[in-house]
């Protein structure tokens, strides 16, 4: 299928490199325009240049209120309006509970929560004041269903964009706002990899390891690619998903089951 997003405008943040690049060549592929939204801003101008025309990269830090309300400015007026936005950056931490700081607490919430929340505030203003409606998706995580031993911060982040997403649904949807998340399990990638190193080092395993482990323990048998998600992002960006509301969906081989 194709077309599917024909004439929308998109705004991903986090979309430099990963799933949230593979969500903006899903959505050029159906037809949207897509601001890559990142704070690195030289990955997000090399994923605009390679996909072409129908994209754009902006530089935005979501654990700044000045730098997002610049950047979902600069989106509308370039597009003429933001018809969908993923809230997808993210940060990931691990230690024990007894190595837990106060600066690595700080920094992940503010990305993870803190981020979200608050672009999701300033592109729902953006969105009422169009008067049409339009389509909101959080990255959540398997992480945020339970705790994990070494994950409790970016577990209780992940926890905190499911409980969000569903006061937010409940809040917007008089605007015809659907506000909904997406909860993948292990995805291989950039992301992984920082993941797997925490690993390598608080579980004393060679790299490469825990990759291999969790890869395997997926019902499906492999870990996911950012691109095994895109056909949910495309989902809850269409019009085939008008009616679901502040529902946060699984995506990862078989591993969670809420
Ligand atoms: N990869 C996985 O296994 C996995 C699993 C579950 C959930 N997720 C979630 O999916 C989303 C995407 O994950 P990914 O694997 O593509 O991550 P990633 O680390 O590869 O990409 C994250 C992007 O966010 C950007 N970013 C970081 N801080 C930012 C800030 N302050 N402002 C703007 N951009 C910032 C980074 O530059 C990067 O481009 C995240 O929300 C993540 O928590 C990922």
């Amino acid at each position: 299928m194709s077309g599917r997003l024909q004439g929308k405008n998109a705004m991903i943040t986090g979309a430099g490199r990963g799933i949230g690049l593979a969500f903006a060549k899903a959505y050029i592929a159906e037809g949207a325009r897509v601001a890559i939204c990142d704070i690195d801003i030289a990955r997000a101008e090399a994923a605009a240049k390679e996909l072409g025309d129908g994209a754009i990269a902006v530089r935005m830090d979501v654990t700044s209120k000045d730098s997002i309300e610049e950047a979902v400015a600069r989106v509308a007026e370039t597009f003429g309006s933001i018809d969908i936005l993923i809230n997808n950056a993210a940060l990931f931490t691990a230690a024990p509970i007894v190595d837990i700081t106060e600066a690595d607490y700080r920094k992940v919430f503010d990305v993870n929560v803190y981020g979200p929340l608050f672009t999701l505030q300033a592109v729902a203003k953006q969105m009422i004041a169009q008067g049409k409606g339009g389509k909101i998706i959080n990255m959540a995580s398997q992480a945020g269903r339970r705790g994990e031993p070494l994950v409790a911060v970016y577990c209780a982040t992940k926890a905190a964009i499911i409980s969000l997403t569903q006061s937010a649904a409940l809040n917007l949807i008089e605007h015809k706002i659907n506000v909904n998340a997406i909860a993948p399990g292990v995805v291989d990638g950039e992301h992984w990899d920082g993941v797997d190193a925490f690993f390598a080092k608080y579980e004393n395993k060679a790299p490469g390891q825990k990759k291999k482990e969790v890869g395997a323990a997926v019902p499906y048998g492999r870990m996911g690619t950012a691109e095994d998600l895109a056909g949910m992002a495309v989902f809850l960006a269409s019009a085939d998903s008008d009616y679901v509301v502040a529902q946060c969906y699984n995506v990862d081989g078989g591993q969670w089951m809420s």
